[in-house]
């Protein structure tokens, strides 16, 4: 810490917009947490970034210190409009989230099995057929937006638009192109009023459409803002649609180059389940989420002062040795791994974690079973700050045939 007095210089720790393979960037967070665990970078206008377990853990758990209601992900782009749950610190958000988390109970979640599975078979298959191709482009890109479009009663087609359109829109504030953020994001307005509008004509029941809920939901005894329920439906139409895909390209990477790992796994079909988990702390596709300090702190023996955006780097959290010994490696024998914060922590934890983690175990179920082998068949393509995978997974699969399952 500087003495008082003193102002610290603000160097530039790290650079986040550097292009990665798939090591790189674990590499570099795995030195930092040691050299420099709370960091500071000079990109996009200056931000802090926590690299350890617990400095991360302690901001997820006081909203109070640190809001998400100015920006919840570094480069700030969240400049086209509130929309909650993301942009709202409690008690406002929970009046959102109550309605939200009623569509990912158990029960919900558990009758979509059927359709996940067909879904992935019908994406899968082609792949078989053809003895491979790029898992990322054939298989998660897609996926999500079939299985969105189940979920929240839209047409296919429409979910599929929307996917596209997001592909462009993280791309923008990637290259923290603003104008072409603004023109995507007024884009998923755009479908979102629609939805709207569609739904306040022919109202489905509320206990099976989320859009129907958050039209009729009270809260004290009012409706929900209208320009609210229209944020809350933008957000929800696209938050579901990145981290999976981006997960299920690096899950077949990781696989495709442990050829071990994908054995123990078709002889213990049952350890899926853990390793998807294994793979979500390992492979975190949220890189980092933002906070902004709402008055000055001092983490780390470094000083943050008030309004500044800090990077909580789930990715580097998540491999942090003191936590999660051998932090880089897979195992499936982690003690703790219900510690890993993929999914966030604390009042924004994501919703939609049951959801994704069944789409990723079917995933994995049906291509384990159905393969003898799965094997590179080209470069890996990255992705970059603030999402952390793969987003091109070119993969040769040699199947067996269904009299050998
Ligand atoms: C690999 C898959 C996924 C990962 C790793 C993931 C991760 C996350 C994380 C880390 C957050 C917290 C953000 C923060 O702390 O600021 C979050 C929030 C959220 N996620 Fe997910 N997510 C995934 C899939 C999904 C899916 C499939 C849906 C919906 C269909 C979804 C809906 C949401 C929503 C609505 C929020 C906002 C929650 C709030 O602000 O209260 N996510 N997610």
């Amino acid at each position: 810490m500087a003495p008082e007095g003193i102002e610290q210089v603000l160097g530039d720790d790290f650079d986040p917009t550097k292009p990665e393979t798939f090591w790189s960037a674990h590499e570099e967070y795995r030195e930092l947490r040691q050299r420099c665990p709370v960091a500071h970078s000079n990109a996009w206008g200056g931000f802090w970034a926590l690299f350890r377990y617990q400095d991360v853990v302690a901001v997820l758990r006081d909203p109070e210190t640190y809001t998400t209601s100015v920006q919840n992900v570094v480069p700030r782009f969240a400049f086209t409009g509130r929309r909650p749950p993301l942009h709202l610190d409690p008690p406002e958000h929970t009046a959102y989230r109550r309605v939200i988390n009623r569509f990912f109970r158990p029960e919900r979640i558990g009758r979509l099995e059927p359709v996940v599975r067909r879904e992935v078979l019908g994406l899968l298959e082609p792949l078989l057929a053809a003895g491979g191709g790029d898992i990322s482009r054939d298989l998660a890109h897609k996926l999500p937006a079939y299985v969105f479009a189940e979920f929240f009663n839209v047409p296919r087609d429409l979910s599929m638009t929307i996917r596209e359109i997001t592909v462009e829109y993280v791309r923008a504030i990637q290259q923290t192109d603003d104008e072409r953020v603004k023109q995507y994001s007024g884009e998923l307005y755009g479908i979102a009023r629609t939805i709207i509008e569609d739904r306040t004509a022919h109202p489905f029941d509320p206990e099976e459409d989320m859009t129907s809920a958050l039209l009729t939901a009270q809260w004290n005894g009012e409706p929900l803002p209208a320009d609210m329920v229209l944020g809350t439906v933008r957000q929800l139409i696209v938050t579901g649609m990145v981290a999976p895909s981006i997960f299920i390209g690096s899950m077949f990477a990781h696989l495709a180059m442990h050829p071990e790992i994908q054995e123990i796994l078709r002889q213990n079909p049952d350890k899926i389940p853990v390793a998807v988990e294994e793979y979500l702390r390992l492979l975190s596709p949220y890189r980092g989420m933002a906070r902004t300090a709402r008055r000055d702190v001092v983490i780390g023996g470094r000083t943050i002062h008030q309004d500044e955006p800090i990077a909580l780097v789930y990715a580097s959290a998540n491999r942090d040795e003191t936590v999660f010994p051998d932090g880089d490696a897979f195992r499936l024998d982690r003690p703790n791994l219900s510690q890993h914060i993929a999914f966030g922590l604390g009042p924004h934890n994501c919703p939609g974690a049951p959801l994704a983690r069944m789409m990723f175990q079917i995933t994995l179920e049906e291509t384990l079973s159905r393969t003898r082998a799965i094997r590179l068949d080209g470069p890996l393509a990255m992705t970059r700050w603030a999402e952390w995978g793969v987003i091109s997974c070119p993969v040769r699969l040699e199947t067996v045939s269904p009299g050998d399952r």
